[in-house]
């Protein structure tokens, strides 16, 4: 009748970092090799984006002489920028790390400024584009080292694709604005 209360069992004792380690991978990249390259495809991730938008700002509102064209190859270059975003971000995942998907994180992981709030005039949109998709090549291009020291092939794929995509879109719309 005197027995001691044993004390009551506390629920949730177990800390998340002795959980079951059913989260756990291993494909052959390190760790700390797994969170750089999500670190910096993050950056291309909110590059992307944040193009891919200026680009639909831009068809929407572009006027002047050069409106039919320059509508219609926006509309190309932020519908291809569009599909890209997605592979990106589930190379993120296939890493182990969550893949950023708002705008407050891309304001802060972005190397490109955001679109004006006024519609620049149609050269001005060009030019800013070109600019643009020069600094997407520059943050892709600035992973190259880091992937190929940690044998990252699929990561190395798509950054070979986005650069090729960025350069060729930098001369097209480099090409607009040579006399
Ligand atoms: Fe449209």
């Amino acid at each position: 009748m005197n027995a001691k209360k044993s004390p009551p069992k506390r629920a949730g004792s177990r800390t998340r970092a002795a959980a079951p380690s059913a989260g756990r991978m291993d494909i052959g990249i390190s760790d700390a090799h797994r969170a750089a390259i999500a670190a910096g495809l993050s950056r291309l991730l909110a590059d992307t984006y944040t193009l891919y938008l200026t680009t639909h700002n831009f068809h929407w509102n572009v006027t002047g002489p050069m409106f039919n064209s320059l509508h219609a190859m926006f509309m190309t270059q932020y519908t291809e920028l569009w599909t890209a975003v997605d592979p990106i971000a589930e190379r993120i995942r296939s890493l182990g790390h969550v893949a950023p998907g708002s705008y407050a994180q891309y304001g802060k992981l972005s190397s490109l400024p955001d679109a004006p709030a006024v519609p620049p005039r149609a050269l001005d949109m060009v030019r800013i584009l070109a600019q643009g998709h020069e600094a997407v090549a520059r943050t892709a291009r600035s992973l190259l080292p880091l992937v190929d020291q940690a044998s990252d092939e699929p990561t190395t794929d798509i950054l070979v694709q986005r650069l090729t995509v960025h350069e060729q879109a930098a001369w097209m719309l480099r090409a607009l604005l040579e006399e």
